[in-house]
Formats: structure tokens, C-alpha cells, sequence
């Protein structure tokens, strides 16, 4: 039997399993309590989003919506350009909806700023901004980002959502990328 996941591909553990759960009720009920009375739109980004917004859908206490919305970076793969095509958009008008962006990281923070601003467009009552993680000195100071779940140190980072060549989304925990 092989081990999984590889230890030469997957390292040190920054975020266990049972510290998502708990910041993610913790993140929920912070949402419930800000937009009570509202129905929130949480709109994930895909793919990395998926198992984010799954729990944090359930951790709000009450009704609430959900989107998706993918996007793919022009160029270089590895430093995001901040040019972002938009692959798939929302299945439903956001005007007059309470909207909350839903990242998995946020690195340079340029394609939560492209999104912010392609979604500022369509007159929705609110946006806010929303990210499981963030990387510590990184990010471009224009980007807020009301929602935050964790702030990491800078390494590559895989599981619960986050991929290296779309492997490892479906670890319950976030750990450093050692692989190639
Ligand atoms: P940004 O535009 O520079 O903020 O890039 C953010 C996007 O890059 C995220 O939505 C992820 O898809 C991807 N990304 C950045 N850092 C990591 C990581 O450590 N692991 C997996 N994906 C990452
Ligand atoms: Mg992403």
C-alpha cells in the first residue's frame, strides 16, 4: 500500500483539520450576524473555493444563496498578472443582492481586485470580500479582504480545496507543497 498523501510531495501541516472547522463556524457567524435579515450570495471562485464554501455555507445559520464563478490567469502561471479571463460567470443576476466573494488564497490579491470590480459593475446592494487564507507580505494594499480565515507564511500551500496540478484538493487539512 502506497501512503497518501506522498510525504515527498506533501510536508509540514500549517492548518489541521479540526482549526478549519472551528474558524470556519467562527467565520459563518460572523456572516449570519453582519447580513441578518439579508439572504448573502456567497459567489466561490473556482475550483479552489468548492470546499470552502461548502462548510461556510453550513456554518451560516440561516438562508443563503450560492454562485461560482471561474477564472484563468493570462501568462505566466506562477506570479498571477492580474489580467484574468473569466471562464464561466454567474448563473444569476447580483443587482440588489448582498454579494460575498468567496476566495480559497489570496497570493498578489489581483484576482480578487479583477473580481471586485467586474462585480462592483452590476449594482449589487453590497460586496464584501471573503478568503480562507491569506499569504503574509504579499498582497497589493488595495485589496481588502473583510472575511479572513488564516494568514500564512509564504509557502506553497495544498489541500482542503487548494491544488498542485489539481492534486490534493482533497485533503482535510492545508500542508506545505514539497513536490516538484
Ligand atoms: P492572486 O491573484 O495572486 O491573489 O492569486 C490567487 C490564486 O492563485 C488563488 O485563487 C489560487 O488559485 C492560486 N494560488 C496562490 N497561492 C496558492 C497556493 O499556495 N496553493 C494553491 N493555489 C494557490
Ligand atoms: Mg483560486
Amino acid at each position: 500500500m502506497s501512503v497518501y498523501p506522498p510525504p515527498e510531495d506533501v510536508g509540514k501541516v500549517l492548518v489541521t483539520a479540526d482549526e478549519i472547522q472551528r474558524r470556519v463556524g467562527e467565520l459563518g457567524a460572523e456572516i449570519a450576524r453582519d447580513l441578518s435579515g439579508c439572504t448573502p450570495l456567497l459567489v466561490g471562485v473556482l475550483k479552489g473555493s468548492v470546499i470552502f464554501v461548502a462548510d461556510l455555507m453550513r456554518a451560516i445559520a440561516g438562508p443563503v444563496d450560492i454562485d461560482f464563478i471561474a477564472v484563468s490567469s493570462y501568462g505566466d502561471a506562477t506570479a498571477s498578472s492580474g489580467v484574468v479571463k473569466i471562464v464561466k460567470d454567474l448563473d444569476s443576476p447580483i443587482a440588489g443582492r448582498h454579494v460575498i466573494l468567496v476566495e480559497d488564497i489570496i497570493d498578489s490579491g489581483l484576482t480578487m481586485k479583477y473580481l471586485v470590480e467586474h462585480m462592483a459593475n452590476q449594482e449589487p446592494a453590497s460586496l464584501r470580500t471573503c478568503s480562507l487564507l491569506t499569504r503574509r507580505g504579499r498582497q497589493d494594499p488595495d485589496v481588502q479582504i473583510d472575511y479572513v480565515g488564516f494568514e500564512l507564511p509564504p509557502a506553497f500551500v495544498v489541500g482542503y480545496g487548494l491544488d498542485a496540478g489539481q492534486q490534493y484538493r482533497n485533503l482535510p487539512f492545508i500542508a506545505i507543497y514539497t513536490g516538484q
